[in-house]
């Protein structure tokens, strides 16, 4: 038995689309018989994403890795890149799967980001880009990281996987850089069950950009202009992406609300930090994260972790292992934890709990409840 309802709680429940819009959106795909190929709701998604970002120009993808991938190649990526070690691995395999050396850069201890102050000693004729991670949403220091990238002649690609919607000196997150990539999987505060998007900076990227997910064939020519692959997002699946952009509004409202629920209640729990959005941003509470001190609350985050999943509540140690320990990278030169001191401090230390727009009260004050009892017993 667990949470309000009784059943056990996942650390994220996806949004849905009302089944009988489904219906009629699948039957307007149907009647159409294009299922793929650029078709009509893709275009329409693509320029509802526009308006709904307030972007001038954006493609969408399979997923956010592809995506990832081609932005490498649209920016001519080579050599070294600086990116994060405290990220999902994908961030770091679109590097080593375009042939190029991730370089790990410490983080922030306040937001986790890449620590913009530790990038420079790391800049060798070899770099070619600064791969930034927005972290659970929370902006990276655009302005720095881009100053350093100008002086440098650095392309910047930020990994905005998490920062759908989010808002940062009054423009579009993902407007900032040379391209960001947004990513639709079904874990995220919005999908299309796959998915994942590229924000450009200039326009003029776009038809490159399509072409590449499109084996590398420019619009209905038949020639091959580079070698492209396939990274074409499906019509049911943007229509998914049309559906849900009618309720993103209202699903990070109730996100709102449930983050300050958890807040409310694990505030005053000595050894536990929170994870919060950095203050005057438009953000997406896409999850709640705290950090365990094992001094002060008395339990390791491991065993805090395991006392979670005994009762049913389904906390993730996002993102643990780091990735520069994971054994594809643990020998670069730039994996040494002593470099990298902060992120293995707080890798070791995050808990993710549950969060999505369906939880209620109940199951924050079941989860807080389970905490606190855990800090008791230990
Ligand atoms: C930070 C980060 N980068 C990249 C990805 C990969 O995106 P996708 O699953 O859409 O390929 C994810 C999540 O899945 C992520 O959390």
């Amino acid at each position: 038995m667990s949470s309000s309802s009784g059943m056990p709680l996942k650390i994220t429940q996806p949004l849905l689309p009302d089944l009988n819009g489904m219906n009629l959106m699948v039957k307007e795909i149907w009647d159409s018989g294009q299922l793929s190929n650029n078709g009509n709701m893709v275009k329409q998604l693509e320029a509802k994403l526009c308006e709904h970002l307030s972007v001038d120009s954006l493609s969408v993808f399979a997923n956010g890795t592809i995506a990832l991938s081609i932005a490498c190649r649209l920016l001519n990526l080579s050599g070294e890149v600086i990116t994060t070690p405290f990220t999902f691995p994908a961030t770091v395999n679109v590097l080593a799967w375009n042939q190029i050396t991730p370089v790990f850069c410490d983080i922030e201890k306040n937001t986790y980001n890449m620590d913009p102050a530790k990038i420079e000693p790391l800049i060798t004729e070899k770099t070619t880009a600064i791969l930034p991670v927005h972290v659970f949403g929370n902006p990276s220091d655009v302005d720095r990281i881009e100053r350093l990238a100008d002086r440098y002649g650095l392309k910047v690609l930020y990994d905005a996987a998490h920062a759908f919607g989010v808002r940062y000196n009054g423009k579009a997150l993902s407007s900032y850089g040379d391209l960001s990539m947004l990513s639709f999987h079904a874990t995220k505060v919005y999908h299309t069950l796959e998915g994942g998007a590229l924000v450009f900076n200039r326009p003029s990227m776009k038809e490159r950009a399509d072409a590449l997910r499109n084996f590398g064939l420019p619009g209905n020519e038949e020639d091959i202009v580079e070698p492209g692959t396939n990274g074409k997002l499906n019509e049911v699946q943007a229509a998914v992406g049309l559906l849900l952009l009618e309720k993103i509004d209202r699903e990070i409202e109730k996100r709102k609300q449930i983050f300050s629920e958890y807040t409310r209640l694990l505030a005053d729990v000595p050894g536990i930090r929170i994870n919060t959005p950095l203050e005057g941003i438009v953000y997406n509470y896409p999850y709640f994260v705290i950090e365990i001190d094992r001094s002060k609350f008395g339990l390791s985050r491991d065993e805090l972790h395991q006392k979670l999943h005994a009762a049913f509540i389904y906390s993730r140690r996002y993102f643990y292992p780091l990735c520069s320990n994971l054994r594809c990278y643990r020998d670069l030169p730039s994996s040494d934890p002593a470099k990298l001191p902060v992120a293995n401090q707080v890798a070791d230390s995050v808990l993710t709990l549950p969060l999505y727009g369906a939880m209620t009260d109940e199951d924050v004050a079941y989860v807080c409840d389970k905490i606190h009892a855990s800090r008791n017993e230990s």
